[in-house]
């Protein structure tokens, strides 16, 4: 089961400490879940540093779409993510997909497997697409779109689940929904031959009080948690939920 933090824009230098008790934790948990942060660009040194002797991946949450360095101001390529340490990179976040069509989410994920980073590649659909019925669309759409044309590395790109309208609001899919997309998704990607063995996970509003329901859906690979892994306590209370 992978729990991935995403951090969104939050978090100071400070923050690191706020590691120490899931860095304990991550020792001890029985569930031998694999524990990743997404802090922003400013704290991935900081937080690879911290967690070294841990089991903890330390990842971005975007990369350009060049492999290495150029004229690109406030950008960041993955090369230099893993110069910093970096082992992962979500890609195609719904709060970054109006800079970014499917076309240039193709171009960062090949960046980032050329530069043998893991990659998140984030899909899901909007309110209006769900009232419409096209859903399906939408995520086979995103699906082959964002991985045209690059080499079977399996397990070297994850695909989470995040229906934009479930972000921040509390609200999640029903979990026959949740249940038929993930199969949806997991069906997509057997047809096209690639990336059969990708872990597929959830992610929006994932917390303590919806984890238990979430772990009953058994198709799914862990989650990608926005405000509640911002949060050690409710973070571990997440993970300590899963298995009990
Ligand atoms: P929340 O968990 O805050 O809804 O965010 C989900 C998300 O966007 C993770 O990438």
């Amino acid at each position: 089961m992978y729990f991935i933090a995403n951090w969104k824009m939050f978090g100071s230098i400070k923050s690191v400490n706020s590691l120490n008790k899931v860095i304990s934790y991550s020792k001890t948990n029985k569930l031998k879940a694999k524990i990743i942060y997404c802090p922003p660009y400013t704290l991935i040194k900081s937080f690879v540093d911290k967690t070294k002797n841990s089991n903890i991946k330390i990842g971005a949450q975007d990369c350009h779409t060049q492999i290495k360095y150029g004229p690109f101001t406030g950008a960041i390529s993955s090369k230099m993510i893993k110069d910093l340490g970096g082992k992962f990179v979500i890609i195609g976040h719904s709060e970054t997909r109006a800079e970014n069509d499917n076309k240039k989410i193709n171009l960062k994920i090949k960046s980032a497997l050329d530069e043998k980073l893991n990659v998140i590649l984030c899909i899901g659909e909007k309110l209006i697409d769900k009232r419409k019925n096209k859903t399906k669309y939408v995520l086979k759409k995103q699906l082959l779109e964002g991985l045209k044309n690059l080499k079977n590395l399996n397990k070297k790109v994850i695909i989470a689940y995040e229906p934009v309208w479930s972000i921040g609001t509390g609200i999640i899919p029903s979990e026959n929904d949740l249940k038929k997309n993930i199969r949806f998704i997991r069906n997509i990607l057997k047809i096209s031959k690639k990336f059969t063995k990708s872990k597929i996970l959830y992610g929006g509003s994932v917390n303590p009080k919806n984890i238990k329901n979430l772990m009953r859906i058994d198709n799914i690979d862990g989650f990608l948690i926005g405000g509640s892994s911002t949060n050690e306590k409710i973070f571990i209370d997440i993970m300590k939920k899963s298995i009990n």
